[in-house]
């Protein structure tokens, strides 16, 4: 397969790509149309199922009195740890996790221990599920309670450096850093808190499991990642991987909590066996906070020492967080640490305490997101303490190269952002000086803050197939969180094929379609439109080889090599005017459709597939934006709003700036919400979540929000794949809850350290 970087040349005409497409499923969402894996309800003899959990964190379950539940009509069957049915494996050790690709060390109901709050005791089906609702509101279950450990700021936890968190050492070192603090002339440390947050994804999770014969499984899954699903459900249930159909059409959000099969998602299919019907299992509400993960409780101090002049001499990094009973798991902050400025000396290590919570998991950028957090913060303080401006300090220590590699920069326009956000925010008019500036009774502040992603390593295969009439079916095996898949796909392939995109059907969301990468990471727009656009190409080579060995084509006996698509017209590239549309070429050629494939990479994958024996490339690849955010601060009250919002990002090539200023928005508002409310609360002696519903859980709403400006530096990346795109998905969310942090501090002169910023903490 050619995977030269002719995206741009080949594509040189205008298109639809770049162009603000509206969402091409957005018909189907807002008409009820598109089916969420909990609406597949046509299944013959569809009956349901529902978790009865643990109010207890920590201790044995000594008896489950189902007697009463059991005589209920509808009952179809009752399964607890003394009767569920086996898995073939179960994730119940840290190898069998990884060989799993599970989220957790855990499964529920593999014997009588209870190790968390909202562990699943027992799970009941019925006909309805109102009928199964009732069974278990009359299970009676009783369990012999132990002292839990509730986080690693309990005095009973044991705190610890593990050996490797996350594939990484606990100990990561570049340079002596601690020596190089010690000796630094300007010294600043400060301790960073996280509250734990959930990804509250407006969709629960859901799976509906139907056995269409003894070793055929379909599964209906609200799943990021269809191939990942397929491929532990199948290792969890002893089936082939071809006997698990996993189906997963439209999401309503994830955020990285549906990348993983977690227990529910293994249940539905155990029971379903069980009782021979097909079985639908919808957490609720309170089950997604201990159901799907959540982003752990953590801290971090950071010791950050410079010049005199403002220039970073050390980094010395430390986190503390709450891991589960089992798996020793950490976000992985200091990879933005690591890279974000120049450098010389870094230094991070991981503490970890296990306590009776479910492992954290993958939380829209897991790592870069708190990282920054703490970074963002301290290049702030550095430059009040050294009356610099926040912009010039962050200038003065610009990487220009990645300092963790030493390796260029595939692409980055940071200096760029910087510049563009603040002429879109009018930054130039800042008051240097903090809490100086008021709007009635209101202080006002200005904050601003550095965002980057990496492009992680992605991979994924597309099948193009063109009809002679002018349509085409593009299938790859993605999902669509909800942000534009389908429809960033439909343009790449509309200009790649030279149609209009109403003549695209794009496919995806089916485990039988071409396997590709996980909607996770950022990945999935770089990899899956490569794929796509070079599946394409594929289409044409075919298509060229036809025509020039058609006597009766104007092309006939042109040099391949020679001959370009135009708009679907193959033509001479010196002489366009020879040449003919593909439908005509293909109709007397008697061709009803051309099929096309393609592997897309993405990442260091695309830079490998381009490097020569004489060349080997190696860039460190990421996007980079800034983030500017003016508050208001009620002095009585303590309250923080958000009035004002800016995003320049640089992410490579802008597919569709609609869906990708959606993202950037979803992004800023999911940090906005860190910022300022979100937290779930774990009762200190309970290790139960005291407010694990959206009552209690406060996400932001339209009326905490204001007009928000995003715009885009435009790149052109070669290196990051064959469309020079970089995912955007992840960075929309780093630095947000430093810029409002650092507009606090510009309001009031307080810097709150503590997430989230609640009156409390303010006043
Ligand atoms: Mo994202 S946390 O990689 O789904």
């Amino acid at each position: 397969m050619d995977t030269e970087p002719q995206f741009f040349e080949t594509n040189a005409t205008p298109g639809v790509v770049g162009q603000p497409l509206s969402r091409v499923d957005g018909w189907a969402k807002v008409t009820g149309q598109a089916k969420y894996s909990a609406e597949y309800n046509r299944l013959p003899g569809l009956v349901h199922a529902v978790l009865k959990t643990s109010d207890v964190a920590k201790g044995r379950v000594v008896s489950i009195d189902a007697s009463a539940a059991q005589r209920q009509p509808g009952v179809l069957g009752i399964f607890t740890h003394e009767n569920l049915p086996k898995l073939a494996r179960s994730p119940n050790s840290p190898e069998e996790k990884a060989a799993l690709n599970s989220p957790m060390s855990f499964f529920p109901m593999q014997s009588d221990r209870i190790e968390y709050a909202g562990q699943p005791v027992a799970i009941v089906v019925a006909d309805t599920l109102e009928r199964a609702q009732y069974a278990a509101s009359l299970l009676k279950v009783t369990i012999s309670p132990e002292a839990p450990v509730a986080s690693y700021l309990d005095p009973k936890a044991t705190r610890f450096v593990p050996k490797v968190v996350k594939g990484v050492p606990g100990v990561t070192k570049r340079g002596e850093a601690q020596a190089a603090f010690a000796s630094a002339p300007v010294q600043l440390t400060a301790t960073y808190h996280h509250a734990t947050n959930h990804h509250n994804p407006m969709e629960p999770g859901a799976t509906i499991a139907h056995w269409e014969a003894a070793d055929r499984l379909t599964v209906y899954d609200t799943t990021q990642a269809i191939t990942w699903t397929q491929k532990t459900l199948s290792q969890m249930l002893g089936l082939k991987i071809e006997q698990v159909h996993v189906i997963s059409k439209f999401l309503g959000g994830g955020f990285g909590c549906k990348a993983w099969v977690w227990p529910h998602v293994a249940l539905a299919p155990l029971v379903a066996r069980a009782v021979g019907r097909p079985v639908k299992l919808v957490l609720t509400r309170p089950q997604m906070f201990t159901g799907m993960g959540h982003r752990e409780d953590q801290e971090q101090t950071l010791r950050l020492g410079a010049t005199r002049e403002g220039k970073l001499l050390a980094l010395v990094h430390e986190k503390t967080s709450t891991t589960s009973p089992w798996d020793d798991y950490a976000e992985s902050n200091h990879k933005i640490l690591d890279m974000l400025y120049a450098l010389p000396a870094f230094e991070s290590t991981y503490h970890l305490a296990h306590a009776n919570v479910m492992t954290s998991t993958s939380t829209r950028a897991p790592g870069e997101m708190p990282g920054s957090f703490a970074i963002e913060c301290s290049m702030d303080d550095l430059a009040a303490q050294l009356n610099l401006d926040p912009i010039q300090v962050r200038l003065l220590n610009h990487a220009d190269k990645d300092p963790a590699t030493g390796h260029p920069w595939s692409s980055k326009s940071l200096k760029q952002c910087y510049q563009r956000g603040a002429e879109l925010f009018g930054w130039n008019k800042r008051n240097p000086k903090a809490g100086q500036t008021r709007e009635g009774r209101m202080l006002v502040g200005w904050g601003m803050a550095t965002a980057s992603y990496p492009v992680h390593s992605g991979k994924g295969n597309a099948r193009v197939r063109l009809y002679a009439d002018g349509r085409a079916v593009v299938q790859a095996g993605a999902t669509d969180l909800g942000t534009g898949t389908y429809t960033i796909n439909t343009q790449v392939a509309a200009d790649a094929l030279g149609i209009a995109p109403e003549n695209v059907r794009f496919e995806l969301g089916d485990s039988n379609l071409p396997t590709t990468t996980v909607s996770g990471g950022s990945m999935a727009a770089g990899t899956v439109s490569s794929s796509v656009y070079l599946a394409a190409q594929d289409v044409w080579r075919q298509l060229i080889k036809v025509a020039v060995a058609d006597k009766k084509s104007p092309l006939y006996r042109a040099k391949p090599a020679d001959v370009v698509m135009e708009k679907g017209r193959l033509q001479l590239k010196a002489d366009p005017g020879k040449g003919e549309a593909f439908g005509e070429l293909m109709k007397r050629a008697g061709l009803g459709d051309v099929e096309g494939s393609a592997i897309g990479r993405y990442g260091s994958n695309y830079e490998e597939s381009l490097a020569t024996s004489e060349q080997a490339p190696e860039h460190a690849m990421h996007a980079f934006g800034a983030h500017f955010c003016e508050v208001h601060v009620d002095p009585e009250l303590g309250t923080v709003r958000v009035t004002r919002w800016v995003s320049v990002v640089a992410g490579g090539r802008i597919l569709n700036p609609k869906t990708a200023r959606s993202q950037v928005m979803g992004g800023s508002i999911f940090g906005i919400g860190a910022a300022l409310m979100e937290q779930t609360v774990r009762d200190s002696n309970l290790a139960r979540y005291t407010n694990a519903d959206l009552a209690g859980y406060h996400v932001p709403v339209n009326a905490d929000i204001p007009n928000m400006t995003v715009e885009f530096i435009d790149e052109h990346d070669p290196y990051v794949n064959a469309m020079g795109a970089k995912g955007i998905g992840e960075i929309s969310v780093v630095g947000v809850t430093a810029a409002v942090s650092n507009a606090v501090f510009h309001a009031t002169g307080r810097r709150l350290r503590s997430l989230p910023m609640t009156p409390d903490k303010v006043l």
